[in-house]
């Protein structure tokens, strides 16, 4: 692989790497480390940081740090060159799971946009308006989607959507039933302002005690629960919209390849949308539930494997979730 000799490259690296850090991850567990070797920027997991009730494989692990890879080759991108790349450079049982390195010179048309994008984007976990995305939008987000190896469906017709609602309100019941999860999202959610990691009361609806009764009821889409403490600062919203875009993103295979490249298009479709203006949030407990994942690809007669459902919509603002320092999280090698 050529790579320029070029004092620049560092500095180029340097930014891929904060950008990196502001990508989304399963529970904001943040399951990444940027190593800075001189002309190269390895992502590397950090396994310390699986979710083992939730996420036993790793799948959404790797997922999170396809989004950092994303971010960190849109940075190198807008920088106006061109991002040589290693996926799993060590085999696919490795840690380091890309290298990255700053090529020749080259014009992306739309990296501006998307990086800008980076600072915009949130999972908003408010109902969305009842308000239909533009079909022209939806087959952006699929074309930038099969680019990165990737199939995007829209789940458009009511007996699919059905099957979505039932299923996702399926595992939610069955993940509750489990103690350890609990205690898993006891762990991974806080009301604390300076912790740097898991998810915010800020960013979540209000459920309070009914819970249970809440969601058994609702005719729409579940949303996670991880108002465990009852302190959630979104408006209560157990459910939302019947009528909201729903996006089902599915490889081809189900390894640690597909699984980062899940990642990486996952990014490249919620920057895409949140430059036009649209806010999205990921669901991803009926793909987690060994039992609902099967009669999902049964039901809806899929080849391909789900890794993660996202509602696109419109809706109010809220705040941006934190990440931790890169002193914590970027060791330079030389
Ligand atoms: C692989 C993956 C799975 C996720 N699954 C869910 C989910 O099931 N429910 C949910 O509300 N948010 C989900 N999220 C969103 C994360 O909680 C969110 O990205 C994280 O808390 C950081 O917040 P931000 O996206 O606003 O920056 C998921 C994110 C990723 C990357």
């Amino acid at each position: 692989m050529s790579v320029l000799a070029d004092p620049s490259a560092a500095g180029i690296l340097h930014r891929a790497a904060l950008r990196a850090i502001r990508a989304p991850s399963i529970h904001n567990t943040q399951p990444w480390r940027f190593v800075l070797t001189g002309d190269a920027l390895e992502i590397h997991a950090d396994r310390n940081r699986r979710l083992d009730v939730l996420d036993p494989r790793g799948r959404q692990l790797l997922i999170s740090c396809g989004c950092a890879l994303l971010h960190a080759r849109i940075a190198i991108e807008a920088a106006g060159r061109k991002p040589l790349l290693l996926r799993f450079p060590d085999g696919r049982g490795s840690d380091v799971v890309a290298s990255l390195w700053v090529g020749s010179p080259q014009r992306y048309p739309d990296s501006v946009t998307l990086e800008t994008a980076i600072d915009d984007r949130r999972t908003n976990r408010r109902a969305f308006a009842a308000e239909p995305v533009p079909t022209s939008l939806i087959s952006e987000l699929q074309r930038v989607a099969a680019a990165e190896g990737t199939v995007l469906h829209h789940i458009e017709k009511p007996e699919q959507r059905a099957v979505i609602i039932r299923l996702n309100a399926q595992a939610d019941r069955i993940e509750r039933a489990d103690p350890a999860y609990l205690e898993e999202i006891h762990c991974w959610t806080t009301d604390d302002l300076r912790r740097p990691d898991g998810v915010q009361a800020a960013s979540v609806p209000y459920v309070g005690p009914d819970a249970e009764q809440a969601t058994d009821q609702t005719a729409g889409l579940v949303i996670r629960g991880f108002d465990v403490r009852g302190m959630g600062w979104l408006p209560a919203a157990n459910s939302t919209e019947s009528t909201e875009c729903l996006l089902l993103l599915c490889t081809r295979q189900d390894d640690p390849l597909d699984w980062l490249r899940a990642g990486e298009a996952l990014e490249r479709v919620w920057l895409t949308l949140t430059a036009h203006g649209y806010w999205a949030s990921p669901l991803t407990q009926l793909i987690e539930v060994r039992s609902t994942h099967e009669q999902l690809r049964t039901e809806l007669h899929l080849t391909d494997h789900p890794e993660l459902l996202l509602r696109v919509g419109r809706a109010p603002y809220v705040e941006p979730t934190r990440r931790r320092a890169p002193a914590d999280v970027i060791v330079e090698r030389n």
